[in-house]
């Protein structure tokens, strides 16, 4: 049910270092992106991946991880992802970044990446210009998200926000605690 698997989906930020992907793998994630709306239907984002650990090495320091948390900032040495993805939008096609084919596109491979056991993250907190050198692109397409990815190693769990508190938090044992709005509070009244 795709209730299921938007609650296991959750934002993992620790990865079993064992569990490698191959470019079949994270390609077939990205396919998915071609059946999901978009705008106009102009289509305007790209993919660059990577897989391999050294490229995945080479990502890592570009990338901010959980602001809201202070100490022990996830991931754990030897816990990092195992693979990325990287949006891009392409300038030609679309002069600013369309935020909303981002977010559908980006949704889809964490949902897909989800029904294959696969965790991930998304990161918007990215040095764009880093990113742009690493990967070699034109001077049309520009980085927005990266999408980290992994087998979980990690316990997360959901909580009912209280006093509209939303702030994500780990305790003692690591596991990680996302509070979510409860429905009456995200409703607003019909029309009068
Ligand atoms: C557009 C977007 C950008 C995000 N950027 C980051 C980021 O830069 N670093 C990070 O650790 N998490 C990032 N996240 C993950 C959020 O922190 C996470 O979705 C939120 O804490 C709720 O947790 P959940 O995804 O498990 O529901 C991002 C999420 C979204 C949707």
């Amino acid at each position: 049910m795709l209730l299921d698997l938007l609650m296991k989906a959750r934002s993992y930020r620790n990865f079993d270092p064992a569990v490698r992907y191959t470019d079949e793998d994270i390609k077939a994630l990205i396919n998915l992106c071609r059946f999901a709306p978009s705008s106009v239907n102009r289509q305007p984002i790209r993919f660059a991946y990577a897989t391999k650990k050294e490229d995945c090495d080479r990502i890592f320091p570009y990338l901010g991880w959980a602001a809201k948390i202070k100490e022990n900032k996830p991931p754990f040495p030897g816990n990092e992802p195992t693979a990325y993805i990287l949006m891009c939008y392409d300038t030609n096609l679309t002069p600013n970044s369309p935020d909303a084919d981002v977010g559908i596109y980006a949704q889809t491979i964490v949902l897909g990446a989800m029904e294959k056991g696969i965790g991930a993250c998304m990161l918007g907190s990215i040095d764009k210009p880093a990113l742009a050198e690493l990967f070699t692109l034109p001077e049309n397409i520009k980085p927005r998200l990266v999408i980290a990815l992994g087998a979980p190693n990690e316990k997360i769990v959901l909580t009912e926000a209280k006093d509209g508190q939303t702030d994500y938090y780990r305790d003692k044992e690591n596991t990680h605690y996302v509070p979510k709005l409860p429905l009456n509070e995200i409703l607003l009244p019909g029309i009068k």
